[in-house]
């Protein structure tokens, strides 16, 4: 029986110009590169530079997505960014990214779950192209994420990164099977309990500020990876897939050893992992599509290709998805 799926048409990605080394960042706070690549894996990372937001960002994405699908902007009726790091309280930095791109019909909003922002973006996106009146979607993941850090606290400042990636997704009529291309499936979950753990202290109510990024990382890393291999066991039951059909995985960003450690866990080879927290450090929202525009465009991805997500980040919030190109 045929069914509707969401097809991905395009991917695209942006990072602002300037670089940031482990090296400069040791001139200015207490690290040094050895520890950050031996914990990490990360090298560098790149800073929006003053006045470049994250509806910039977004938009410069989302513009190479659209060419790299071959669309036209006004075909889009939804458009989701997932941000944690938006230009303004409100209004949704998505309405701002609309504009930007000359779109005056459809739907626009911010979604925020942090690091799993872009998967769980994804998803609700699906729900809608399945079972709503919208027809092709632009999911966006955007940060600026060198706005809420402590620059003086070497436990979190060396580990983020600014940048953006996009998807063109459409409701498209496919066969019902596991052969299918678009999203196969998706699972999201949280666990307030450990909001604590990984949070910006201020916002619009309680402080009236924008706050800073606050982490217990060892905290975040004890729970990361059983998270992570918990949710990718989901998406393998519902869809009767295991490891050894994933083409390509690409995790979520964050540390080259939860990602190493997930991917030891799955019984997923190193080669099948994309990587690139080494060049962009942890982009939170950003760094799945990011990661899929780096590995389409230099044409390790392909289509007909089983692609495996997953995202882990500050609430707990965490999610996979498994999808055909
Ligand atoms: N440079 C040098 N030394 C440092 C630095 C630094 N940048 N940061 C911390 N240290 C020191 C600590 O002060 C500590 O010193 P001490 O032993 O004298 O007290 C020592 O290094 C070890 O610190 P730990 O926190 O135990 O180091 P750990 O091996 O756990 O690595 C890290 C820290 C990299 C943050 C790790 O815990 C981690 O990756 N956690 C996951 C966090 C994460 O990825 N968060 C991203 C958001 S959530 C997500 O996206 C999944």
């Amino acid at each position: 029986m045929s069914v509707i799926r969401s097809v991905i048409l395009g991917c695209g990605s942006y990072l602002p110009a300037r670089i940031l080394s482990n090296d400069e960042l040791a001139k200015t706070v207490d690290t040094t590169d050895e520890w950050i690549v031996q914990r990490t894996g990360i090298h560098e990372r790149h800073i929006a530079a003053e006045g470049e937001l994250t509806s910039d960002l977004a938009t410069h994405a989302a513009k190479a997505a659209l060419a790299h699908a071959h669309v036209e902007a006004d075909s889009i009726d939804l458009i989701i960014l997932a941000t944690a790091t938006p230009d303004q309280t409100f209004p949704a930095s998505a309405v701002t990214v609309q504009n930007n791109l000359g779109i005056s019909t459809g739907v626009a909003f911010d979604l925020q779950a942090v690091c799993s922002g872009f998967v769980y973006a994804l998803a609700v996106a699906d729900s809608m192209l399945r079972t709503g009146p919208h027809k092709r979607a632009l999911v966006i993941g955007a940060e600026t994420f060198s706005r809420i850090l402590d620059w003086s606290d070497r436990t979190t400042c060396v580990l983020f990164g600014d940048g953006a990636g996009a998807v063109v997704l459409e409701a498209q009529e496919q066969p019902g099977t596991n052969t299918d291309r678009g999203l196969l499936t998706t699972h999201l979950r949280s666990d307030g309990k450990h909001r604590a753990k990984l949070y910006v202290d201020g916002g619009p109510s309680s402080t009236q500020t924008v706050g800073h990024l606050r982490m217990e990382g060892r905290e975040v890393f004890k729970h990361a990876v059983a998270m992570i291999t918990d949710v990718i066991e989901d998406a393998f039951a519902a869809t009767g897939t295991s490891a050894a059909d994933i083409d390509w995985f690409v995790p979520h960003q964050a540390n080259k050893r939860i990602i190493d450690g997930s991917a030891h866990k799955l019984g997923i080879s190193p080669e099948k992992v994309v990587m690139t927290v080494d060049r962009h450090g942890n982009t939170s929202a950003a760094s799945i599509p990011l990661a899929l525009a780096d590995a389409v465009a230099d044409r390790r991805i392909k289509r007909g290709n089983l692609i495996l997500l997953e995202a882990m980040g500050g609430g707990f919030t965490w999610g996979s998805a498994l999808l055909r190109w």
